[in-house]
């Protein structure tokens, strides 16, 4: 399949002193550049592609988004609002357990329940059949571990040892499936379709025997699917050849590929000061607004800027709170930074956006939207009534 990309506005045109700082801003370019690669994947391949919003949630555009996906899948209840609510299409839930309070919530929202064990899936099946008996066609899935995953960081690989994510086989009971009607599997993390290929050969090899009972089997997300020279042709042979193999509907629930590359943090320089380098603080958080740089941990990019010593000035780019390891790094620039100098960082939408904290009480960038017309609008600002709101 070739896939001819859209062509997005050069970061090069952007006008980045005109954007109020910081703000989190989304290209919806670039987002519709994904949803339209996405949607010829589901096309050719035959899958389900819905949005996980676990990485993806920015709400404002889902008015775009709904046109090329049918629905998303929420890990919890306020993410089922969320896609029962704004997007309002298919409804699918997976979280590692799920509460007595917050089930009967979730069973009237969701259109797929997957349990992430069998005794969630025994405690829970009586408000199933329920629902079933009064009418409610609710799809239930087991998932399953199978112990096989190419993902280098522990803190991001589903199959380490003694993860607590899915069944593995050797605790698989056959003789709960009644009512099951599909199995899930999430071990992929940012993976190309070859790596799905091998996964599916050990998930085949563990749990083939029990495809022949299933209607439909979710292979979780982690398929980077617009990241450039992923292997698509390949991602959509192997959707297609499982298909037919066993019969059965297949969905993919990817959350990075929605947002990846689609936008940007922007920042700006607040104070430049020296401690045997030049440091200078920006009025964004790294802990606060883009955790993963130091959970994963991972070096961000930065418009305009290269490594240490490669540009003219070189500094230790630091944020707004009292952690000490709030440091993105060290960054060199063409010209010395200055106190209202922009600083953007760039793709921080999939995940990040979400994961954004009030630590330390500092001001939380907007979320604005770069629109196709070139016009950009802030969505969202956040001020004390939303930090004083989370807290009591
Ligand atoms: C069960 C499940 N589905 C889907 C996803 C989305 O994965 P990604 O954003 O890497 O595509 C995740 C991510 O953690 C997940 O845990």
């Amino acid at each position: 399949m070739t896939v001819a990309r859209t062509p997005v506005r050069p970061v090069e045109s952007i006008d980045w002193q005109s954007i109020p700082s910081p703000a989190f801003v989304l290209d919806e370019g670039r987002l519709r550049r994904n949803l339209e690669l996405i949607k010829r994947v589901s096309e050719e391949s035959g899958a389900s592609v819905i949005v996980a919003f676990k990485g993806f949630a920015t709400w404002s555009s889902f008015d775009l988004v709904r046109q090329y996906v049918p629905g998303a899948t929420a890990s919890s209840l306020n993410e089922a609002l969320l896609a029962s609510r704004e997007m309002r299409g298919e409804v699918h839930v997976y979280a590692p357990a799920y509460s007595d309070e917050d089930f009967p919530r979730l069973l009237e929202l969701a259109h797929h329940i997957t349990f992430n064990s069998f005794s969630q899936w025994e405690r829970f099946r009586p408000q199933v059949q329920a629902a079933r008996a009064a009418g409610r066609e609710v799809g239930v899935a087991i998932r399953v571990n199978p112990e096989y995953a190419e993902v280098g960081t522990a803190l991001y690989n589903p199959s380490m040892p003694f993860s607590r994510l899915g069944v593995t086989r050797a605790e698989f009971r056959e003789d709960l499936l009644d009512g099951v009607d599909g199995l899930h599997f999430h071990t992929l993390c940012e993976n190309d379709s070859d790596t799905l290929e091998r996964v599916l050969e050990v998930f085949e090899e563990k749990f083939g025997e029990f495809l022949p009972r299933m209607r439909w089997v979710n292979f979780g997300g982690g398929h980077l699917m617009t990241r450039e020279g992923y292997d698509i042709d390949r991602l959509v042979r192997i959707v297609r050849n499982f298909r037919e193999k066993w019969d059965v509907d297949v969905i993919l629930e990817p959350g990075s590929a929605f947002g990846w590359q689609t936008g940007w943090l922007v920042s700006s320089v607040l104070d430049v000061i020296r401690n045997e380098k030049d440091i200078a603080i920006l009025d964004v958080s790294v802990s606060a607004h883009m955790p993963d740089v130091l959970e994963m941990p991972y070096r961000p990019n930065i418009l305009g800027a290269g490594e240490a010593g490669e540009r003219a000035r070189t500094y230790l780019l630091g944020g707004t709170t009292c952690l000490s390891g709030d440091v993105v790094g060290e960054y060199s620039f063409d010209a010395p930074l200055r106190p209202g100098d922009r600083v953007v960082f760039d793709d921080m939408i999939h995940y990040t956006m979400v994961k954004t904290t009030f630590f330390n009480g500092v001001k939380h960038p907007d979320i604005g939207i770069l629109g196709e017309d070139g016009r950009y609008r802030v969505v969202r600002e956040f001020g004390y009534e939303d930090f004083r709101n989370k807290l009591s």
